[in-house]
């Protein structure tokens, strides 16, 4: 048995699923390039017979991505399987993941499949897949709800069909630790072949236990790939996450004895990425990446840690990309010094258009805030932010009045399709005659159905980050902006939002 942990990111895929956090095609390459920088082992780029919008997607991860193994997605059929296998072309190392559900109440009521008909299927495509790609991987969905028997029939099939990944999802977050770690246990304990094949472990997270059941995975049941998202993100409340799992097997490998090929320094840049691509915010306490994870309070642990460090800090925050010095920029430094941070944090432009946008940007808050913390250097790279000119709406300038006792009233200027556009609004506050006076204009019709405002750096001289969530004819976006004014942060949002709004529906009728 391999002494490595294979680390299986699906924040491209899984992480999607999850309402609201779609992303386009260059956002989903740009977060490929990190998780690249983050040597994780395997991206699941997308699942590419779903829609021409992840198709794209995935042969342009499958193009870009050198050093990592570029997966997708497939239904357990040979349409899907074909598109995918037609999707990884180009890519160094490829590898097809198909499934099929397998539990009783998977396939009666949503396949409407029996059982033999279910184990008939997933032997076919696996062998289909294997003459398209030699990398293959076999999930049987609801695997820890279906009866160990019948699963025992179809991975042993699978196996024998060249599957060289098993993988056994808690579908929908039941497990328990010990239990799932046992099952995964006893499923390579009765199943002649499973040495043939790479055990890997996919929890989702409904009972909060999706890291604990992942690591029960690897210790009791033997499992050798674990299956993450990037801050957790997946579908209701998410999948297993990347910086938890990897900094547990990292911290205690007295107890797992397991190596990592992860380069865990680059893990707050993509936790920040990720968070900022998405809109979804990563909470405070947050293990690893919340802004308070290494933040000491109370002065009993400031003394200890300032006489000895490991007195309350069991992993150290340069380890997972905290710089010790957070100030790092003001208004005199010069490019390169702005690009050698940029460095740092592991960020890479593409072109030198891209770090001139971003340091001009750089310099224009510097103007406005004496200090320039690396929350702010990522917030201004963030994809909206470094490439306005390819959205359809962008921000220009925003001026608004609010005084106690008077209705606020807000005059926006924002380009459309290049043009620009003078609007204005009351409102019940600053924000909302903002918002308004947008959607005056655009009318987009959307509903808004969340916003959020979040200090980067902690005290009212930072940047505020604004999330809105529109909704709009079953479509689910998050926009996000930041600036020193959140009302002007929450405008650039709102316009970020209609941008994905706009972006969606393009691919919608691309598809038509
Ligand atoms: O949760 C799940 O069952 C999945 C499979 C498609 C692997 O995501
Ligand atoms: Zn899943």
């Amino acid at each position: 048995m391999s002494d490595k942990l294979i680390i299986f990111d699906t924040t491209l895929r899984d992480g999607e699923q999850s309402p609201g956090a779609s992303m386009t095609r260059d956002e989903k390459v740009r977060i490929a390039r990190q998780l690249e920088r983050l040597k994780v082992d395997v991206i699941e780029a997308g699942f590419a017979a779903s829609s021409n919008g992840d198709f794209d997607a995935v042969q342009l991860v499958a193009k870009t991505i050198k050093d990592s193994t570029v997966c997708s997605l497939a239904r357990a059929n040979d349409r899907d399987i074909s598109r995918a296998a037609e999707a990884l072309k180009g890519a160094n190392s490829a590898r097809i993941h198909t499934f099929i559900a397998t539990s009783a109440l998977h396939m009666e009521k949503k396949l409407r499949m029996t059982p033999d008909q279910v184990f008939e299927q997933a032997k076919q495509s696996v062998r289909f897949a294997r003459n398209l790609v030699a990398d293959i991987e076999f999930s049987p969905e609801d695997g820890y709800r279906s009866d160990p028997d019948f699963l025992c029939r179809v991975l042993e099939a699978v196996i024998n069909e060249g599957a060289t990944t098993i993988n056994v999802p808690d579908t929908v977050g039941y497990g328990v630790p010990e239990l799932y770690g046992n099952f995964i246990k006893s499923l390579r304990e009765r199943i002649p072949n499973s040495d043939k094949a790479i055990w890997s472990v996919h929890c989702h997270n409904d009972l909060g236990m999706a890291v604990a059941n992942s690591l029960a995975g690897v210790k009791i049941g033997g499992a050798r790939q674990v299956e993450c998202t990037i801050n957790g993100l997946g579908e209701r409340a998410g999948n297993c996450s990347l910086e938890e799992v990897v900094m547990a097997v990292k911290t205690r490998r007295d107890y797992f004895g397991l190596d990592l090929g992860i380069d865990t320094r680059h893990i707050l840049a993509a936790s920040r990425m990720v968070s900022q691509t998405t809109g979804f915010v990563v909470q405070p306490n947050k293990a690893v990446v919340g802004a308070n994870a290494f933040a000491h309070a109370s002065g009993i642990h400031q003394d200890g840690v300032l006489k000895a460090r490991d007195t309350y800090e069991i992993m150290r925050a340069e380890d997972v990309g905290w710089s010790a010095n957070k100030l790092v920029l003001g208004k005199l430094s010069g490019r390169n010094a702005f690009k050698q941070r940029l460095n740092e944090l592991g960020v890479q432009l593409d072109s030198e258009a891209e770090i001139n946008a971003a340091f001009a940007r750089f310099k224009e808050l510097a103007d406005r805030k004496a200090e320039i913390f690396d929350e702010d250097i990522l917030a201004l790279v963030s994809d909206e932010s470094v490439s306005q000119d390819k959205e359809q709406f962008a921000f220009v300038s925003l001026a608004q009045h609010s005084e106690t006792g008077e209705r606020p009233h807000a005059r926006v200027v924002f380009t459309s399709g290049g043009h620009e556009i003078h609007s204005e609004s009351d409102g019940n506050g600053p924000v909302d005659a903002s918002l308004k006076a947008i959607e005056a204009h655009v009318q987009s019709g959307a509903e808004m159905v969340l916003y959020s405002v979040n200090a980067i750096s902690g005290s009212t001289e930072s940047q505020g980050e604004v999330t809105v969530r529109l909704q709009n004819s079953g479509r689910v976006v998050n926009g996000t902006g930041s600036d020193p004014d959140i009302v002007v942060a929450s405008a650039k949002a709102y316009l970020s939002a209609l941008n994905k709004l706009q972006s969606k529906a393009d691919r919608v009728a691309a598809q038509g």
